[in-house]
């Protein structure tokens, strides 16, 4: 008698699964259009596959000055957002994704300019790997863009919120967004209510973007996982 093979158990890397997810991107670009494309390691892996159907789009709009290199440097054009009226689609990753489609981002410091991205296009559509989907947001230290004269007064408010705010930096001096300003980055936060959280916050004085993603939440999540890219829709 014979038995059925089993195929062997296949592990991938992370770096594999940002792969497959970048490329099963594609599918939601459409042709002859212009695409929102956001920033970081995943989306670099789309902007690849971008490039390979890069004569049947229009071009993109970028979420960050690192994006709009990569894009240039591969022949496809970049529009000002301000010469762009509305995006079908933007394509972004993340470093939290929850069960409603809400984010956190801003890993990369990109998240102002991913949020306006995201304000002008009809359907956000992250790209992450499964270790990204989480059932509250809060773990991922949570990125907040600030104006660096209000950088104390901000970290003193999330204090009495029981959270500490730390400024990025790098090397030894504090980290400068393509906006010219500064990254706190909030660990100690459980965010159970990221609507009215990310309301909250926005309006603090000095604030310039609170990397929760909930009034520009997902529309759809293409999770990689070991058993292949599965669709989640919000
Ligand atoms: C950039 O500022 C972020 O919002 C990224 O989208 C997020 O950090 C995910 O990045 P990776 O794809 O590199 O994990």
């Amino acid at each position: 008698m014979t038995h059925p093979q089993t195929p062997p158990a296949v592990t991938l890397s992370q770096d594999e699964l940002k792969t497959q997810v970048g490329h099963a991107a594609l599918r939601y670009v459409i042709a002859g259009e212009i695409v929102g494309v956001g920033t970081g390691s995943t989306v670099n892996k789309f902007i690849d596959a971008l490039a390979g159907i890069k004569d049947q789009i229009k071009g993109a709009v970028s979420s960050s000055v690192a994006s709009t290199e990569r894009l240039q440097a591969l022949g496809i054009t970049v529009f000002d957002s301000n010469d762009v009226a509305e995006l079908s689609v933007y394509i972004d990753g993340a470093d939290e994704i929850d069960h409603q489609g809400y984010m956190v981002k801003g890993g990369g410091a990109a998240l102002t300019r991913e949020k306006i991205v995201a304000a002008q296009s009809r359907q956000f559509v992250c790209i992450a790997d499964e270790s990204k989907l989480v059932q509250t947001l809060g773990k991922y230290p949570l990125p907040v863009e600030v104006i660096p004269m209000a950088v104390q007064r901000i970290k003193r408010l999330f204090e009495a919120m029981g959270a500490q705010a730390k400024l990025r930096l790098k090397g030894d001096a504090p980290l400068m967004t393509d906006n010219g300003q500064h990254i706190l980055d909030v660990t100690g936060l459980n965010i159970t209510d990221p609507l009215a959280f990310e309301t909250q916050v926005s309006q603090w004085p000095g604030v310039v973007t609170v990397g929760v993603f909930a009034h520009q939440k997902a529309q759809v999540c293409l999770l990689g996982t070991a058993s292949g890219v599965k669709t989640l829709t919000f």
